[in-house]
């Protein structure tokens, strides 16, 4: 409840009538890191330093799934999620260390990160499903995702709205069953009503539509 609390604050909707939670907020290095500004040089090295040994070097992903594409994110999804990761509502033994981390270093450190991460060109070549389906995946999107996501995957970072566009087939499928099953446990309730009924096809359908969503050119990186 307090993150919720730090996040709606973080927004300016509820800290102004309740100053304990602009508190905790000082005390928290994650809804602190959204507050600062990013040096984009420095979150590089360190994201070199820290994070590219999983996500590559360009924070591309890996194109089987098991590690997401960052680049291109937004910064105030990526601190979310990370907080998310230390508080443990949000699954990841893996990165659990490197989030402890974060946390015992400093609020800048994870805004120059995160705030890198929304600078990076994205992966032309995300992983795509089978293609079956495509186009009743796309109107699923458009009358059920579309008003949080976007049009065109691109996310809302006012309201920690993933970008969702070019991100790899595989990891978009298992986080949507995650969600789906109730093993996220960070996940937005509406967003839960509107796939709890749904299969794996339906599932599969829908993360093979997104990863076919390619942000503008200019926001792409070069084939490798
Ligand atoms: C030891 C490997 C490893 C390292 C190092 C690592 N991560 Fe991760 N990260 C993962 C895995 C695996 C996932 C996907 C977990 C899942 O399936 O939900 C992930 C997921 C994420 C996500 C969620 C992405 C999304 O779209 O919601 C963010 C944000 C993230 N990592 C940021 C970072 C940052 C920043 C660093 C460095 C400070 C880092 N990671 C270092 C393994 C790693
Ligand atoms: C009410 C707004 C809302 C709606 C509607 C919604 N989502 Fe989401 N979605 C979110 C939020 C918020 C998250 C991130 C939850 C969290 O903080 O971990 C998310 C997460 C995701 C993720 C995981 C992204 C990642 O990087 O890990 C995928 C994939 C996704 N949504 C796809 C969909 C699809 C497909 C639909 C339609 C069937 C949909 N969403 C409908 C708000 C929404």
């Amino acid at each position: 409840m307090l993150r919720l609390r730090s996040f709606l604050c973080l927004l300016g909707i509820l800290c102004l009538v309740d100053p304990a939670w602009a508190v905790d907020i000082a005390a928290d290095p994650f809804a602190g890191a959204i507050q600062l500004k990013s040096d984009v040089a420095n979150g590089k090295a360190e994201f070199q330093r820290r994070c590219a040994q999983c996500h590559g070097e360009n924070a591309w992903g890996s194109y089987d799934g098991e590690f997401p594409q960052l680049a291109g994110q937004h910064r105030s999804v990526i601190i979310k999620q990370l907080a998310d990761i230390h508080q443990g509502t949000r699954s990841n033994p893996k990165m659990i260390p490197i989030v402890i981390q974060l946390s015992n270093e400093s609020s800048q450190l994870i805004a120059d990160v995160a705030g890198y991460l929304e600078t990076v060109l994205m992966n032309p070549e995300p992983e795509i499903g089978d293609g079956d389906n495509l186009e009743v995946a796309a109107a699923v999107y458009e009358s059920r995702c579309a008003e949080c996501h976007g049009v065109r995957g691109e996310g809302d970072a006012s309201k920690f709205y993933p970008l969702v566009q070019g991100q790899h087939y595989e990891y978009m499928l298992r986080e949507l069953q995650w969600l789906r099953d109730g093993q996220r446990k960070n996940a937005n309730q509406e967003m839960v009503e509107q796939i709890k009924e749904m299969d794996d096809r339906q599932l599969a359908s829908l993360a093979d539509f997104l990863s076919r969503l390619m942000p503008p050119e200019d926001r792409l990186g070069e084939e490798q």
